[in-house]
């Protein structure tokens, strides 16, 4: 299973913000916005990862995370010349995807929630189909809404329905079989322009090869894309840490959980951060002081 980041967009929502600054690479609470999405990917024990942002963005991108080395990943980077859909990451993607399973999250997606990693990794094992994540929420006529049956089977997903048939929101992290880049070549533009995620979904919906997982209630969910939902994940983030003295997202101490970089290499990537707070808690993991409950 290959993992996508899709990275890019106007983001013209979040100006002046991001006018000189790609709105994943914003701070949440206590790191860049892309730790969050990456983290998930890494959660559902996806390795290799392509990061598609804008011809400006993607080289920041690549300063920020490198090679993934570091963290027992390997990343690779693709630009999307202009914001022409979701579901055009698979084709800027290409390359790299083939015919593989293909995960693929949106960067200013923000989830977590008890016994995650396992509802991931379960999903990503499903063999044949697509798996999106269902979420209820108050606005569903702001996302893709997914409508079900009694049995919890999909009926319809529609794009931002001025009358949503449900309350369920469809999140943006959307995991395919190996025939995803073949179906992602026969979706048209929308009346808008762009190639739809909806859409892709869509097709595998007719075939009956879609199922919705569920996330319940103790399951955070947040997109970050307006001043109101950046500042509401920051404070959610930081009150949580605060509060646990766990992390949320943080990418070199699930490297080391996900069994992909030992104590020492962690302790490693730790000691240029010591100076702070994150630096600490990373060496206080590497160094077996801090012990998970
Ligand atoms: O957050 C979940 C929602 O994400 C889903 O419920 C919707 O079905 C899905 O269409 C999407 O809705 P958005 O309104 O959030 O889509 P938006 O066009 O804002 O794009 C989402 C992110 O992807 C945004 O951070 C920018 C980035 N993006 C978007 C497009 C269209 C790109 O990098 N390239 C693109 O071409």
């Amino acid at each position: 299973m290959k993992g996508i980041i899709l990275a890019g967009g106007a983001n013209t929502r979040l100006f002046p913000l991001t006018l000189a600054v790609s709105k994943q690479m914003l701070p949440v609470y206590d790191k860049p916005m892309i730790y969050y999405p990456l983290s998930l990917l890494m959660l559902a024990g996806i390795r290799e990862i392509v990061v598609v942002s804008t011809p400006r963005d993607t080289p920041r991108f690549q300063e920020l995370l490198g090679d993934g080395r570091s963290l027992g990943l390997t990343l690779h980077y693709r630009v999307q010349e202009r914001p022409a859909g979701i579901a055009q990451a698979f084709l800027v993607a290409a390359d790299l995807i083939q015919d593989e399973p293909c995960t693929l999250v949106l960067g200013d997606n923000i989830l977590f929630g008890h016994g995650l990693s396992q509802v991931l990794q379960a999903a990503a094992a499903r063999r044949g189909g697509a798996t999106v994540f269902g979420y209820e929420v108050e606005d569903p006529e702001r996302y893709g809404v997914v409508e079900m049956d009694a049995a919890g089977r999909a009926l319809s997903i529609e794009e931002k329905p001025a009358r949503p048939k449900s309350n369920m929101a469809v999140i943006g992290l959307y995991m395919y079989d190996r025939h995803v880049l073949e179906v992602a070549r026969t979706l048209t533009p929308s009346a808008r322009g762009e190639l739809e995620i909806t859409d892709l979904n869509n097709r595998y919906l007719s075939r009956g090869a879609l199922t919705v997982e569920r996330l319940g209630r103790g399951h955070v969910w947040l997109d970050a894309g307006t001043f109101e939902s950046l500042q509401e994940a920051s404070e959610l983030v930081r009150s949580i840490q605060h509060r646990q003295g766990w992390h949320i997202a943080c990418i070199e101490e699930i490297a080391h959980r996900m069994g992909l970089i030992d104590a020492a290499a962690l302790a490693g990537l730790a000691e240029p951060l010591v100076n702070n707070e994150y630096g600490r808690y990373l060496m206080d993991i590497a160094t077996g002081k801090r012990v998970r409950a």
